[in-house]
């Protein structure tokens, strides 16, 4: 997400200005990128839920296959009368199966940059779970963040970070995150994290380049925003979606690859592509356990317990601050 040449952060905090200097900033790298937050408008956040019901997209249904298979045990990892904080708003069955599976829970504070997912999921959950206080957090949950006022006095701070988000960010940034989440929970606290595991590179391949062709319209969907949003011409018929797997540097890498020499216009700006150019929209690492447990203990953290599938395929640990 926050790439090496990072474009400076606009003066103006106006969403569609940072939209707009976000893409111009990275079209006019070399290699292009474009930010993977940007694929999660309306359309692309519903492309994304379709993805997870794909037979070939395994780290859904997995992640919360592990959920039901080990939930109590996550929850004594939580113990008695714990606060939780959620990095990304749990509209999720996974949230749900641990704050029930939980002894007394004080306080959920989901945590979201979306104002829209932050207070459907506070409202559901506090319905869901009435003795529970729930303060949404509206925030950027990759800078730090800074707990409210709890009305009930949590006797441990857990962060939750379901999804496999982690992966998005190179193992650098990861760290750094996960530095700013030991921060927020305090020594004593924890957190329960999901992540994707190292695998055969077809499978990985297949997860991100489905047969339906649904993440294809997920990732294009990005183009049709930057047309919508930002007044641009992408002809989305000479751009085509590919997902490689990275083997050095362990990640799904996916792209959008113009098919032809073409120039685009954005607003006043305009690109041209090579034919076979592309813009990297999207990284998605792997881990094992072994390296993950090494990047959380970089971060300040020592991983407790682990939890797997029978297959492998996808992780979540516990995580003590240290
Ligand atoms: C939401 C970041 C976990 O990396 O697997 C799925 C996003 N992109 N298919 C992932 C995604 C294409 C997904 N995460």
């Amino acid at each position: 997400m926050r790439e090496a040449n990072a474009c400076t952060l606009s003066e103006n905090t106006d969403a569609s200005q940072q939209f707009l200097d976000d893409v111009i900033c990275g079209l006019s790298q070399s290699p292009k990128t474009l930010p993977c937050k940007y694929l999660y408008d309306q359309r692309g956040s519903h492309l994304f839920d379709a993805i997870c019901e794909l037979d070939e997209y395994y780290p859904t249904r997995t992640e919360l296959a592990i959920m039901r298979s080990a939930v109590h045990e996550m929850a004594d990892r939580f113990g008695t009368e714990a606060g939780i904080v959620e990095y990304g708003s749990g509209s999720s069955l996974k949230t749900e199966l641990l704050l029930e599976a939980l002894d007394s829970p004080v306080a959920y504070v989901p945590v979201d940059i979306s104002d829209q997912h932050l207070h459907a999921a506070a409202e559901r959950m506090s319905d869901l779970f009435p003795d529970v206080d729930v303060i949404p957090l509206h925030a950027d949950f990759t800078d730090h963040v800074k707990l409210p006022e709890f009305p009930q006095s949590p006797r441990r701070i857990s962060a939750y970070f379901p999804g496999s988000t982690i992966g998005n960010f190179t193992p650098d940034e990861a760290a750094g995150l996960l530095e700013r989440i030991a921060e927020t929970c305090h020594r004593g606290g924890g957190l329960l994290i999901g992540f994707d595991l190292q695998k055969d590179v077809g499978i990985l391949e297949a997860a991100y380049d489905d047969a339906e062709g649904v993440t294809a319209r997920f990732n294009l969907n990005l183009l049709e925003r930057i047309n919508r949003e930002l007044a641009a011409d992408f002809d989305l018929e000479r751009f085509r979606h590919r997902a490689i797997y990275n083997r050095d540097q362990h990640r799904v890498e996916m792209y959008l690859e113009s098919l032809a020499e073409q120039t685009v216009a954005i607003g006043e700006q305009e690109f041209t592509f090579e034919a076979g150019e592309t813009i990297c929209t999207e990284h998605s690492h792997k881990y094992t356990i072994d390296g993950f447990s090494e990047l959380a203990a970089s971060a300040g953290f020592r991983m407790a317990q682990h939890w797997t599938d029978p297959e492998q395929l996808f992780a979540v640990a516990y995580l003590d601050v240290v």
